[in-house]
């Protein structure tokens, strides 16, 4: 316990946990494409899948506390370890800094903030399905009759064109956020020298490239009817 509370009392110690919080939220957003990707394999591929997921609530209860305490523990990190630094760093050297680092320190924090409201949304949209009376499960002449139609919740929920424009920002902002967020997080691990850093950042970049367009495509395919 006591470890514990230096780790997190140390500037190092929270660097790693956001990094490592990181790693696993991405890993989240990895797999939750690999599974929203099945939209294009048919209602019946996507709708199987909600339906083992659902099916499973044990193993999916433990991945949702691990990933709500990731969350709550990435953003209680990143927000000590800035005050930290405020309090710590005289201000010419905090100008400095900021000049330094614009881009990628402001975006990050605009970025993180509008992925945490986009998850506030996204839940109430298609996991507890408040926003839009039309997702209420009925069998009494509602559009969705069965419990995992999720394939039928996505299509109507993007024809929406602001829904889908909402969605489009958040994703390219989380992009953008991890975009800057892997080579940081290589950068913490000491993984990253001179000569490597150039590639992190590269490969930091097209991950969070691919991660954009796979999410990207699917609002885009339900807007241009190729998803119906
Ligand atoms: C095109 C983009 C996306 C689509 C179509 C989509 C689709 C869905 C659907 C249908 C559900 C409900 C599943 C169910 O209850 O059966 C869901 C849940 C969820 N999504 Fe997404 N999602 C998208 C993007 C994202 C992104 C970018 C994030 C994270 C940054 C995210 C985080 C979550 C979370 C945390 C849940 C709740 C999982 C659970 O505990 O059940 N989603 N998503």
């Amino acid at each position: 316990m006591k470890l514990l509370l230096s780790f997190w009392r140390s500037s190092i110690g929270k660097k790693w946990l956001v990094a490592l919080t990181g790693l696993a939220l991405l890993g989240f957003v990895a797999g939750h494409l690999a599974g929203n990707l099945q939209m294009f394999a048919g209602p019946e591929k996507i709708n199987a899948y909600a339906e083992f997921l659902h099916a499973n609530q044990k193993p999916l209860w433990v991945a949702r506390i691990g990933l709500i305490i990731a969350f709550a523990l990435h953003i209680a990190a990143t927000i000590t370890l800035v005050i930290q630094n405020k309090s710590a760093r005289p201000y010419a050297y905090q100008l400095y800094r900021n000049v330094q680092a614009k881009l990628s320190t402001r975006t990050m924090a605009y970025s993180g903030l509008t992925v945490l409201s986009f998850v506030v949304f996204h839940l109430l949209h298609y996991t507890f399905r408040v926003t839009d009376p039309r997702f209420k499960l009925t069998t009494e002449g509602g559009l969705l009759q069965t419990t995992h139609d999720v394939y039928q919740m996505v299509l109507m929920g993007f024809q929406n064109p602001l829904i889908s424009g909402f969605y489009l920002l958040s994703v390219g902002l989380l992009s953008l956020h991890l975009s800057h967020g892997i080579s940081s997080a290589v950068q913490t691990f000491g993984l990253e020298s001179k000569r490597s850093a150039q590639r992190i950042r590269q490969t930091g970049r097209l991950l969070a490239g691919a991660i954009f367009v796979g999410y990207a495509s699917i609002p885009t395919a339900v807007l241009l009817g190729i998803l119906k």
